[in-house]
């Protein structure tokens, strides 16, 4: 990555940017967040373009999109996203930081030994700390424990979280990937030392419903927000793969987190089916995947990830058209089930 990219002039955000997109309360907290938030887990770490980056999240922010998601070991290689966005922020977005919810976790594999992953309390503090200094911020918006630690107490975990907001590190936390029961028990934890949990963050899509047996329930009950990652299934939930692997693809490009073994017929034939419901409906299949997530109110924003400032434009545009009729949610299901 060549950050020292003069191929593009200096930024000024388009002055109509709160035009077009409906804000949505996240839970019973005061933040309102887009419904459709930008992710720098793929795309933006050494092997990427520091200019299409750098499109990319201007495409966002220009389109309203307010909420740039990341975590301590987005890259590759392990931290080299946060990297990429702390020089983001210096060339593009310092002026604009009071207008951006910005987010970051930890939790999974980020260094060597055993303080350098999971919930204890030294992994979490050592990592807010090594965050905001590679992204050049004072504080994130959104400090997140990015996924369940069977061996540390829940309590040292919302703890160090409690200690975080306390220190102005963070201004609101969430969990991510957490079960029902463990949200529970996380954003009972919290309150009990006067934190709300803002937040989860679990995988949702049209093909992974697992968050609808008893979790978003519970983030009700909690009164905290939702946002969907991987809205499309790393980009299944689109027409890409329907003619063959594009070599510029996720799939054939990286290859780490999904390859050709999920693109099965079986998949393709549903993807076909969906596809021809989101043409009926004037919207390509990526922003019916988006919409169907956004038509559950309980679904504070969805969480996107685009490797060109194209396929941001698309997508942001999924929340013109969120509303479904009975016999489009009944064919959905049909093909679901099929
Ligand atoms: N908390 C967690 O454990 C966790 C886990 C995973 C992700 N996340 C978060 O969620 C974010 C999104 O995850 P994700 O990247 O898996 O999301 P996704 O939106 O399901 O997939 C993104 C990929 O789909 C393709 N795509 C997107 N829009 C498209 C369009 N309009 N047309 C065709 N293809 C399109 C692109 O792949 P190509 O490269 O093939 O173009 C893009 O990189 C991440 O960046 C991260 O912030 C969190």
């Amino acid at each position: 990555m060549d950050f020292n990219d003069q191929s593009i002039g200096n930024y000024n955000a388009k002055s109509n940017r709160y035009h077009e997109l409906n804000y949505r309360k996240c839970g019973n907290s005061g933040l309102f967040l887009p419904p459709i938030s930008i992710g720098l887990w793929h795309n933006f770490g050494h092997p990427d373009s520091f200019t299409n980056a750098r499109q990319i999240l201007r495409t966002a922010f220009d389109n309203g999109v307010t909420h740039f998601d990341l975590a301590n070991n987005y890259g590759p290689p392990f931290g080299a996203a946060e990297e990429t966005f702390g020089r983001l922020l210096e060339k593009d977005f310092r002026p604009y930081r009071d207008e951006l919810i910005i987010s970051t976790k930890a939790g999974y594999d980020m260094w060597a030994g055993p303080y350098g992953n999971f919930g204890s309390r030294k992994h979490l503090i050592a990592s807010i700390d090594k965050s905001l200094k590679s992204m050049g911020l004072d504080y994130v918006d959104i400090f997140y424990h990015h996924r369940p630690d069977p061996n540390t107490p829940l309590e040292e975990t919302m703890g160090a979280l409690e200690q975080i907001v306390r220190q102005g590190k963070a201004l609101y936390v969430g969990v991510s990937n957490y079960s029902a029961e463990q949200t529970k028990e996380a954003a009972q934890i919290l309150k009990s030392m006067g934190i709300q949990l803002l937040i989860h963050q679990p995988r949702y899509n049209i093909f992974d419903r697992q968050v609808e047996n008893g979790l978003l329930d519970e983030l009700e009950v909690q009164g905290a927000g939702a946002i969907a990652f991987s809205p499309l299934a790393q980009g299944i939930l689109t027409d890409k793969y329907l003619k063959g692997l594009p070599e510029n693809s996720r799939a054939v490009k990286d290859g780490r987190y999904l390859n050709k073994t999920h693109i099965t017929d079986e998949v393709l034939a549903k993807v076909k089916g969906l596809n021809e419901i989101a043409k009926e409906r004037g919207q390509s299949l990526a922003q019916m995947a988006i919409a169907w997530l956004l038509k559950d109110e309980r679904i504070t924003s969805v969480l996107v990830g685009v490797s060109s400032p194209k396929q941001m434009l698309e997508n942001v545009k999924a929340a013109e058209q969120i509303s479904f009729t009975k016999t489009e949610l009944k064919q959905i299901e049909t093909i679901l089930d099929s």
